[in-house]
């Protein structure tokens, strides 16, 4: 699209502006499901027309190869909070989709091992470092657009200042903005002592229930629940979960009074990146009109990882992070009685030492049934999603889950909890009919996972059937547009939106200069 051309959709002389926030950002860094989404949701919306604009840190863990990339800008935002002024660096790069992204130089606060922590635990200044990101992404902002976005989009508790300095700005325009916030995971939410509010710049009219406290802490996440125009979850059974007593990590009152401002938007996948017909990590290379190569992907990843499939055997492949969320414990629970079943394990996780120590463990006694490779991601866990014939995710709670649609994206069959964005990506197969693309157990226990994996096992003797279920997750598209066109929907609905009642009373955040 022209830059300046009238954009039918929105009714705007030029393409809508939207600033997205977030703590990760792949391919420079990433702990987790966010980065990947951050990167596939911006890209859709930029290949889209939206003017969109990323601001993430940059970390010290950031991927040295793609750092030659950026441009620094010539002069440095000065960020002005609780006081204190500090200068942050600007790096800029345009990535695919045209999405103009813009990593915060900080060292002190950014360049650091770990995105939010390191092994003795979350870094005690997350809250300062978090709100440094918020503040200077809306400064960021006004040096590209000279203005607001039409859309601040901040992601999980680590971005949601953003909004609330956005709405205590001096300026009005920021005032007005539209704004979304997006629940990636209700678990974590920036809790901390109200006494960090001055240096944090929250002024005294915000910390209330209604503002940016919950239970007389300031919490973040509240935060942006409390002044986003809307607030989206990564998918729509968790937007109707977390609504249930119990299920919301103690923010159920919150939501449930921003019900009707509360959407579900289903994570897609970037298939680009995810794509089996062109993937390099793999041993061969295949798709929905011809699977065989799957058949060597299988046996490379059986070699590499010393598994003994002989008679057929079945492997199960596991990535993860190792964290309760996860599941992967009631998984260990059963995992001799699955393995003396005939069942073999590719596991690449790693997080909880306790129970990599009990994977381990059991790696060393079944050496050539259980695989364990106590690793986070790429390129090993490509070859699992390729090589594996059932892909198990027993989530004890999934916001959205990307494993299991990368699973099906290579062809292998997810068995899952039915559980959240889980229950939303997985369609139930139905053996008489040769529907479906998975098996969703319910309830949550190692017992119902455990009959859910042999009823995979056993439909997988029927070999006909099984390559249909195959390629039902082959053909099955994920792409990011679906969910990029909500996301748009959602924008102009708000972008036009009439004013909302302004908060009392304003004080300049994240604006000065010295
Ligand atoms: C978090 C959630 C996961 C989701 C991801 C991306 O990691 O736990 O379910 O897929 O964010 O939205």
């Amino acid at each position: 699209m022209v830059a300046d051309a009238y954009d039918i959709r929105t009714a705007l002389p030029r393409p809508l502006r939207v600033l997205m926030v977030s703590a990760e950002l792949a391919p420079f860094a990433r702990a987790g499901g966010l980065g990947d989404v951050i990167q596939g949701l911006s890209r859709a919306l930029g290949a889209m027309g939206v003017e969109i604009v990323v601001v993430s840190p940059l970390h010290g863990s950031a991927v040295a190869q793609e750092l030659p990339t950026l441009r620094p800008w010539p002069r440095p935002l000065w960020v002005a909070l609780g006081g204190d002024v500090r200068e942050v660096g600007v790096l800029e790069t345009i990535t695919a989709g045209d999405v103009r992204v813009l990593l915060l130089d900080c060292p002190s606060l950014f360049r650091r091992a770990g995105i939010y922590g390191d092994d003795s635990g979350a870094y005690p200044d997350n809250d300062l470092r978090f709100a440094v990101l918020s503040a200077a992404a809306l400064q960021a902002a006004e040096s590209v657009w000279d203005g607001p976005p039409d859309v601040l989009h901040a992601h999980d508790w680590h971005a949601a200042l953003a909004i609330a300095y956005a709405r205590l700005s001096d300026q009005v325009e920021w005032r007005k903005a539209a704004s979304v916030f997006t629940i990636h995971n209700l678990s974590f939410q920036g809790v901390y002592p109200t006494s960090r509010a001055s240096t944090l710049g929250l002024p005294d009219s915000v910390l209330h229930e209604d503002g940016v406290c919950h239970e007389h802490q300031l919490n973040f996440l509240k935060a942006g629940i409390a002044y986003a125009d809307r607030v989206t979850t990564v998918s729509r059974t968790y937007a109707q979960e977390v609504l249930r007593p119990g299920q919301g990590s103690g923010l159920e009152a919150a939501l449930a009074a921003r019900s009707t401002r509360l959407v579900g938007i289903t994570n897609g996948i970037d298939t680009a990146s995810w794509d089996p017909s062109r993937d390099r990590a793999l041993a061969a290379r295949y798709d929905a009109i011809d699977p065989s190569g799957r058949q060597a992907c299988r046996s490379a990843l059986a070699a590499e990882l010393g598994l003994d499939t002989s008679g057929n055997a079945p492997i199960i492949g596991v990535v993860s992070r190792l964290i309760p969320q996860k599941g992967i414990d009631m998984l260990a629970d059963m995992l001799p009685a699955l393995v003396a079943e005939g069942m073999r394990f590719a596991i690449v996780a790693f997080g909880d030492p306790e129970l990599e120590r009990r994977i381990a463990q059991m790696a060393a006694r079944w050496p050539t049934r259980v695989a364990f490779r106590p690793v986070f991601g790429d390129p090993i866990a490509r070859r699992v999603y390729a090589g594996a014939d059932i892909f198990a995710m027993p989530s004890r709670f999934e916001p959205c889950g990307l494993g299991q649609q990368y699973a099906m994206r290579y062809g292998s069959v997810p068995v899952v909890s039915a559980v959240g964005g889980l229950v939303d990506t997985v369609e139930q197969v139905d053996e008489s009919a040769g529907t479906g693309t998975g098996f969703r157990f319910d309830p949550v226990t190692p017992e119902a996972m455990a009959d859910a994996l042999r009823r995979a096992v056993a439909c997988r003797r029927d070999e006909p059937l099984w390559s249909r279920i195959v390629r039902n997750c082959l053909l099955h598209d994920r792409s990011w547009d679906v969910s990029a066109r909500q996301y748009f929907a959602l924008y102009r609905s708000l972008a036009g939106a009439p004013p909302r009642p302004s908060l009392p009373p304003p004080t300049a955040v994240g604006s000065a200069s010295p």
